[in-house]
């Protein structure tokens, strides 16, 4: 994993020497996890503390734990894109924003090469971005959630276990139905 690291550092240090971004990498069990979570990139508060799903969307990933009944340390948590995509508006200020076809061309076989070496259990994909990393770009979230389906990652096969991004449920009453039943049916399998 170190040695991952440092190649994905040292290609991204090349890259873009000019710019300082923050690589936030996964964390946790990194030897055959029960569960390996997947979300879209970091945002501000996981690249000032160099971890993934820290700060809001940590609050939402103690209470996915909570139902699941697994702590943190047992399970490993990262990222597609391993930067935090910004946008700066007219008036200077930054914000997230999606990740763009290029930083998801540039990051997807470094995900690849985590998943690989990760070995876990059943992978659990948080929203559109992480689901389309691993079941290609026609596949939606409307379609797979909640279910188990397989992905073929360099020849390998994995169970997938998508699930909706849980701060894009916030504002939508039945989709938090909805994920709290899926929580539940993720229970069921692991
Ligand atoms: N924080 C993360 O690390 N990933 C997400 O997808 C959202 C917030």
């Amino acid at each position: 994993m170190e040695q991952f690291r440092k190649r994905c550092r040292a290609f991204f240090d090349t890259l873009w020497p000019a710019e300082e971004k923050t690589l936030v990498f996964g964390e946790g069990r990194a030897d055959h996890p029960p569960i390996m979570l997947i979300g879209e990139a970091p945002g501000e508060q996981e690249t000032l503390q160099g971890r993934p799903f820290v700060g809001k969307a940590g609050k939402n990933l103690d209470a996915f734990l909570e139902v699941v009944g697994l702590r943190r340390e047992d399970i490993y948590i990262s990222n597609v894109v391993k930067v935090r995509p910004t946008k700066v508006s007219p008036k200077g200020s930054v914000s997230n924003r999606p990740p763009n076809r290029e930083e998801l061309a540039l990051f997807t076989p470094y995900l690849y090469e985590e998943i690989l070496l990760v070995q876990p259990k059943m992978i659990v994909t948080l929203g559109n971005v992480a689901l389309k990393a691993l079941l290609g770009k026609e596949a939606v979230i409307g379609d797979h959630h909640g279910q188990v389906t397989r992905a073929q990652v360099q020849g390998q096969s994995f169970a997938v276990f998508p699930l909706y991004h849980p701060a894009s449920i916030i504002y939508n009453r039945s989709l938090t139905e909805t994920y709290q039943q899926d929580l539940q049916k993720l229970k069921t399998v692991i």
